[in-house]
């Protein structure tokens, strides 16, 4: 059944600790009856940092001229996948800015094709690498990726536009998420929180959006404002603790009114509080996404202001990590793909 928006709206304005704490709980029991306590670690390589775009609100949009841009190297590359594979993390998350150009696609292809060689088919590939034509999409699908991540940022078309140069269009957006659809990727979206001039109105209709959309997967985050973006302004007034609330009250309503999507708790939360991960999956997240990009990549993939460089290529951050998995009574989906409920669903399977 299609939620309904003032159910939405008003588990967005709950306020007080008290009846946070119950909305949490609420959606942590959708979450236990729909998809279970079992967390799945994506890997995340953050493997390029050049992009196309200009969007206001990214650090690393094209006319940021402020530090300098990197590519990861096929072999660079394929030792991190080595890495998450040998830790037993069941699936990788490729992510860069985006690029169009047939030098770029082919060379995911052929890395997502030797990830896959390496590790006998059994490390499962998100790819999150904005927008492509279909054939792209195809080639990549055809290399062994089968899941894919495209935020649309925002559903509030007008909002939209204030936040994106004219030539990036909503609507080649959704023509994205339909071919991702339609060559049988489980796809996943998103929108920022925060924003400046998003009402909880908007916020209730991006929710309203992934149920219409029929989307497996979401990856959400509050906005965090950089320096060197048109919007710099917003640095000061900056509320963390207010952005943090909203970040995960978005992961509790998504929870609640959308059931069995997996729902990524995003390193945004983390780099609002030391525990962010964690209070995300207590509000409903299933997905974490491990950074293991190599560290000396890390200050040039600053999308927001303080998002966090800490090493987690290293095995005792893994450890760590599941310890604190475990203190909150969840488990390690470890060596499993974690694939959405709702895919299946969709599927009819
Ligand atoms: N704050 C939070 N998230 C951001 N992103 C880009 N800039 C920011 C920011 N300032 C997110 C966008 C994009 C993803 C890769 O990072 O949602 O889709
Ligand atoms: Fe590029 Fe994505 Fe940043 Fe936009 S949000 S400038 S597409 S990396």
């Amino acid at each position: 059944m299609r939620p309904n928006k003032q159910e939405i709206i008003d588990m967005l304005s709950v306020r007080g600790e008290g009846e946070l704490n119950a909305l949490f709980a609420r959606a942590y029991e959708v979450k236990k009856k729909y998809v279970g306590t079992t967390v799945y670690f994506r890997g995340l390589i953050e493997i390029s940092n050049i992009c196309s775009k200009n969007c206001y609100y990214c650090g690393i949009r094209s006319e940021n001229p402020n530090f300098p841009r990197y590519s990861i190297s096929m072999d660079e590359a394929l030792q991190e996948a080595k890495w998450a594979f040998d830790q037993r993390y069941g699936s990788l998350v490729i992510q860069a800015g985006e690029r169009i150009d047939t030098q770029w696609t082919d060379f995911i292809a052929e890395l997502v094709r030797k990830i896959k060689e390496m590790s006998s088919g059994k490390l499962g590939i998100t790819l999150s690498l904005g927008e492509q034509t279909e054939e792209t999409y195809q080639k990549w699908f055809d290399a062994g990726a089968h899941r894919y991540l495209l935020r649309v940022e925002t559903t509030n078309r007008e909002l939209y536009k204030k936040l994106h140069p004219a030539d990036h269009r909503f609507e080649d957006r959704l023509l994205s998420l339909e071919r991702l659809r339609k060559v049988g990727y489980q796809t996943g979206t998103g929108v920022m929180v925060g924003l400046p001039g998003q009402s909880i109105e908007d916020i209730a209709d991006d929710i309203l959006f992934f149920y219409d959309q029929d989307v497996d997967m979401l990856g959400m985050g509050p906005y965090i404002p950089h320096q060197d973006t048109p919007l710099n302004h917003l640095v000061e007034a900056f509320d963390p603790t207010e952005a943090f609330t909203l970040g995960l009250k978005l992961i509790a309503a998504c929870r609640i009114a959308l059931k069995d999507v997996n729902i990524a708790a995003s390193t945004a939360l983390q780099a609002l509080h030391p525990q962010g991960r964690e209070r995300g999956l207590l509000a409903g997240a299933n997905v974490l996404m491990p950074n293991i990009t190599d560290t000396k990549y890390r200050e040039g993939y600053q999308l927001y202001e303080g998002k966090p460089g800490i090493n987690e290529n290293a095995a005792q951050v893994v450890q760590e990590l599941q310890r604190s998995i475990e203190s909150i009574g969840e488990t390690v989906g470890f060596d499993q793909w974690g694939d959405p409920k709702h895919f299946f669903r969709r599927q009819g399977q």
